[in-house]
C-alpha cells in the first residue's frame, strides 16, 4: 500500500540519519579564506528571483510526504515551519492522491497551513497532464517539481520499469501547465547531459538532487528482507560533483539539494553556482526528533549563519558567492579533472 510506503520512507530516511557518519563530497569544498574581503554584514540580502517569484532567502523545503494520516501530520508541521519562516515547500509526490483523492487533505494541508507561502506541487514523471493540474489546483502551487527517479523506481519490486516516455512527458507538460517547472533528481544527480536537455525543453529550474544526503536505494534495499542490490547504493553522482558538472550552463537555473547538512552546505552549493538550495533529510529528521518549533529554530540559524558566512566572503547576495575563491579536493577533485573541469 501506498500509505505504507510514505510511512516507511520517513521512517528509514531518518533511522539513516540518526546512524549515518554525515561525511560527503561537500566536505571537499574550502572557501579560501581572505583575511580583508569581509563586508558590513546589513549590506547582506539573502533574497533570490527564483522559479518565477522574489524568495526571501535562497533555502526551501524540499519533496518529502504526503498520503497517509501521519505524513499529513508531518507536511502540517512543515507547512507550519515554511511559514514562520518564509520559506517555500514542496509536497511530497502527489500520486497517492491521483490513486486515491480520499488522501487530498494530507496535501491540502501545505496550502491550508501556509496560505501566503510559496508552495511546489510535486509529482512523477508519467504524471498526465490532467493529474498535474489538478495537483496544482489542490494546493494552489505557485511552481510544480517533476522528480525523475529511476534509481529508486527499479530498486523497489513494485516501482516502475518503463522510463523511455518521461522526456516526452516532461515536454508536454512544461508546454501544458501554468507554472514554472522545476525537475529534480532524488539523491542520483542530474548530469550536464541531462541539464542541457532539460533547458531545450524549457524546464525553469533544474533541481540536481544529487548523493550525499538521504539514499532512497539504501532506503529501499531496508525496506524488504533479503534485498540483493546493495551495489546500487553508491550509484550517481554527489550534489557537489553535479554542480561542478553544470558550471557555465546558462538558460537554466540550477538549485542544489541532497546532503545539504549546514549553512556552510549552503554556501558551497551557491559558489558552486546553485542558485537557491533544497534540504530535505536533516529538516526531516529535526522535526520527527525535535518539534516544529525545533525545526523554526533550525532555519531561523542557517539563515543568520548564510549572512555570516557571506559577510566574511564579502557578498551581498547569493549569487555574489559564485565564483567565490574555493578549493576542491579529493575525489571530487579527480572527478573534475575526467570531466574536464577547471
Ligand atoms: C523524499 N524525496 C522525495 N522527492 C520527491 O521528488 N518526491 C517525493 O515524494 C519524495 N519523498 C521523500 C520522502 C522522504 C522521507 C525524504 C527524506 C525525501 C527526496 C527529497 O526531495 C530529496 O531530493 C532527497 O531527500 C535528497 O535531499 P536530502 O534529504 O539529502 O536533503
Amino acid at each position: 500500500m501506498i500509505a505504507d510506503r510514505k510511512d516507511d520512507h520517513v521512517r528509514h530516511a531518518v533511522n539513516h540519519r540518526r546512524n549515518h557518519s554525515g561525511g560527503n563530497d561537500f566536505d571537499s569544498v574550502a572557501f579560501v579564506h581572505h583575511a580583508l574581503a569581509g563586508i558590513d554584514s546589513a549590506d547582506v540580502r539573502l533574497g533570490v528571483d527564483f522559479a518565477g517569484k522574489h524568495w526571501n532567502s535562497p533555502l526551501y523545503v524540499n519533496a518529502m510526504t504526503g498520503g497517509s494520516t501521519n505524513t499529513g501530520e508531518i507536511n502540517r508541521q512543515l507547512a507550519v515551519a515554511a511559514r514562520e519562516t518564509g520559506v517555500p515547500i514542496a509536497s511530497g509526490s502527489m500520486s497517492a492522491y491521483f490513486r486515491d483523492p480520499a488522501v487530498a487533505g494530507t496535501f491540502r494541508v501545505l496550502r491550508e497551513e501556509n496560505p501566503h507561502g510559496f508552495v511546489l506541487a510535486n509529482v512523477n514523471a508519467n504524471a498526465t497532464l490532467d493529474q498535474v493540474h489538478s495537483a496544482i489546483d489542490l494546493l494552489e502551487a505557485d511552481a510544480l517539481q517533476i522528480h525523475v527517479n529511476s534509481v529508486q523506481e527499479v530498486v523497489m519490486p513494485e516501482g516502475d520499469r518503463a522510463f523511455a516516455g518521461w522526456p516526452r512527458r516532461i515536454e508536454e507538460i512544461v508546454a501544458g501547465v501554468p507554472v514554472p517547472v522545476i525537475v529534480k533528481e532524488v539523491g542520483f544527480g542530474l548530469s550536464r547531459q541531462t541539464v542541457t536537455w532539460l533547458r531545450e525543453a524549457g524546464v525553469a529550474v533544474a533541481d540536481v538532487g544529487g548523493r550525499g544526503g538521504t539514499n532512497f536505494a539504501r532506503i529501499e534495499n531496508d525496506r524488504r528482507a533479503g534485498a540483493d542490490f546493495a551495489f546500487i547504493e553508491q550509484w550517481g553522482q554527489s550534489t557537489a560533483a553535479c554542480l561542478l558538472d553544470c558550471t557555465g550552463i546558462t538558460g537554466i537555473d540550477i538549485s542544489a539539494s541532497g546532503g545539504i547538512r549546514s549553512p556552510l552546505d549552503m554556501a558551497r552549493a551557491l559558489a558552486l553556482g546553485a542558485k537557491a538550495t533544497g534540504v530535505a533529510g536533516a529538516f526531516l529528521e529535526t522535526l520527527v526528533d525535535h518539534g516544529t518549533e525545533a525545526l523554526v529554530a533550525k532555519i531561523t540559524t542557517w539563515l543568520d549563519q548564510l549572512r555570516n558566512i557571506m559577510t566574511v566572503l564579502g557578498a551581498t547576495t547569493p549569487a555574489e558567492l559564485t565564483g567565490r575563491d574555493v578549493l576542491v579536493t579529493g575525489d571530487l577533485a579527480g572527478f573534475c579533472a575526467l570531466r574536464g573541469i577547471d
